[in-house]
């Protein structure tokens, strides 16, 4: 046995070294063009951090990735096709979506309305992954040219 297998042997007896175990589900984005990609996206993830795990950056507007600082940018927007396994939506999410329509101040400075919300919208900084079988549709993808200038 090398003495790697040792460590490894004795790891395992002190219960060290398993780190807590990963739980993937398997969801479904459909991109702006209608292309459908299957994502295995780790439990408790939103679905903006599953999405840009994979390279898709989902933003209706000048969002470039990440989440934004206070989560009430109202950028992130998805409609949700099949809402299996997400969490539920709370009164803050359905607050920020509001105040993303009206065109509310945010940051400190005024901003455009959004577009009006549907039924569906959801916010995909807001919505976690809890199991799997959702399918979300992702209006619109970060545009590079969106913060030219700014
Ligand atoms: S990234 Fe700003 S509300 Fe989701």
């Amino acid at each position: 046995m090398s003495r790697f297998g040792i460590r490894n042997r004795l790891k395992k007896a002190m219960g060290l070294g398993q780190g807590p175990q990963i739980v993937r589900h398997e969801l479904t984005y459909v991109l702006p063009n209608g292309t459908e990609r299957k994502v295995q996206a780790e439990e408790h993830y939103s679905l903006l951090m599953a999405a840009d795990a994979v390279g898709i950056t989902i933003s209706t507007g000048r969002r470039a990735g990440g989440t934004c600082p206070d989560g009430k940018c109202g950028l992130c927007r998805v409609e949700i096709l099949d809402a299996s396994g997400l969490s539920e939506q709370k009164d803050a999410e359905q607050q920020v979506i509001a105040d993303h329509v009206a065109g509310t101040e945010h940051e400190g400075r005024p901003r455009e309305p959004g577009p009006p919300a549907k039924p569906n919208t959801r916010l995909g900084c807001h919505t976690k992954i809890r199991g799997g079988g959702a399918k979300v549709l992702i209006p619109a993808l970060f545009d590079p040219d969106s913060i030219v200038g700014e």
